[in-house]
């Protein structure tokens, strides 16, 4: 039997919720699910040539085309889950901050945050008036994904994350200009983070209404901070996100980079998935996490740019640390990279779907 046929004889003996949403649960449903950070982007050519047409946000601004592009991955691969298109700083875009994304760059701040006065700019979010394309996307994402059992994931960037792009005004390497807020104008630290606190507990209940069957919040790049830090600056705030959004009963994935010694702290957060990095063997990590939580990851995507059969092997090695325990959902520590092959990508999915029966 098929890859894709084997997976759709299993949803037909399920239908309601996904694999992808009981797995997050931790729930055994017989084979490892898997999607791809980044998987709608520049790895894929019918991608690339719509964004020679329209910008990201411009394709965001679409619902209909914004769907398509979100599919396009799942219409190459047999993937358990859609990860609308959008980018975090889209709520942000939505309350007014003047910025950019930059191709080959990130986001750019027009007048980065600096001052008390500047967070004023972070007026609440209104999702049906600022994000309005974005909820319809979800909603016609929906009506496609759930009777193909497959899941609809919803996301948004971190308060850290985002307050480092709106403070150091682009991508950062050392997070200088974000450490010396944080400790040195405690004042203006507090009142930022609140305010995207705020934001974003309200931009992801808007994408649960819409339709998302799971939510992934992005702190890419939280891993700058020691544990301490993370506790003192960071942590109260992710707190709040995931309390505010328990009671939905979604999963909830909570997501960082370099984050090996700040698991002991994230495992506490809320989030019932954590979404790791290569850094650490996904064992290793599973047991800094603890047993009552599901774990995403955590193959280190520049293993897609090497040969196929080193790539299938760390790609066992990743299911075979899962051990096939529940639990456990597929993806790469990181999201795709731009230039990687698409072969290995398509791979990698065939790979994972047809080997992870044999790890339990
Ligand atoms: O398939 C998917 O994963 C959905 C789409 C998605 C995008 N951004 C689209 C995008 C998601 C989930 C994001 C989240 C995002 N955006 C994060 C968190 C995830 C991570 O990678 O850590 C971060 C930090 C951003 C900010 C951002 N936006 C960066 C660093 C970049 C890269 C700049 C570049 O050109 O390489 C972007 C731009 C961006 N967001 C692209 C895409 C497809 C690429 C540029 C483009 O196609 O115009």
């Amino acid at each position: 039997m098929s890859a894709s046929a084997d997976s759709l004889n299993r949803q037909a003996v399920v239908p309601g919720t996904s694999a992808f949403v009981r797995a997050a649960r931790r729930e055994d449903v017989g084979y490892t699910p898997i999607w791809f950070m980044r998987q709608a982007g520049r790895v894929l050519p019918e991608y690339r040539a719509v964004r020679e047409r329209w910008s990201l946000v411009e394709i965001c601004r679409q619902p209909e085309l914004c769907v398509d592009v979100t599919l396009q991955p799942l219409r190459r691969m047999d993937l358990d889950a859609a990860v609308v298109f959008s980018d975090i700083m889209l709520p942000l875009i939505g309350v007014g901050v003047g910025l950019e994304i930059v191709e080959h760059v990130g986001p750019v701040i027009a007048h980065p945050v600096r001052r008390l006065e500047d967070v004023a700019v972070l007026r609440p979010l209104e999702p049906e008036q600022d994000v309005p394309f974005l909820l319809e996307t979800l909603r016609l994402l929906k009506q496609q994904l759930a009777p193909e059992g497959k899941a609809l994931l919803g996301f948004a960037g971190a308060p850290f994350t985002l307050a480092s792009y709106l403070i150091e005004g682009k991508p950062s390497r050392d997070f200088v200009r974000t450490k010396s807020a944080m400790y040195g104008e405690p004042e203006m630290w507090r009142a930022l983070m609140e305010r995207l606190t705020t934001i974003t507990i309200t931009y992801l209940h808007a994408q649960a209404d819409a339709g998302a069957d799971a939510l992934q919040l992005f702190d890419s790049w939280v891993g700058a901070l020691g544990p301490a830090d993370y506790a003192e600056y960071v942590q109260p705030y992710t707190r709040r996100i995931f309390a505010a959004l328990r009671a939905r009963g979604l999963p909830l994935i909570h997501f960082g980079t370099n984050t090996a010694t700040l698991l002991d702290l994230m495992k506490d957060d809320g989030a019932s998935v954590i979404g790791v990095d290569w850094r650490l063997p996904l064992d290793a990590a599973w047991e800094r996490i603890g047993p009552a939580l599901g774990i995403q990851g955590n193959l280190d995507p520049a293993v897609l740019f090497a040969p196929r059969d080193v790539m299938e092997s760390r790609a066992d090695d990743v299911l075979r640390r899962a051990g096939g325990r529940p639990g456990h959902i597929f993806n790469l520590g990181h999201g795709l990279l731009p230039a990687t092959p698409l072969d290995r990508v398509v791979q990698l999915a065939e790979f994972v779907r047809l080997r992870s029966d044999r790890c339990r």
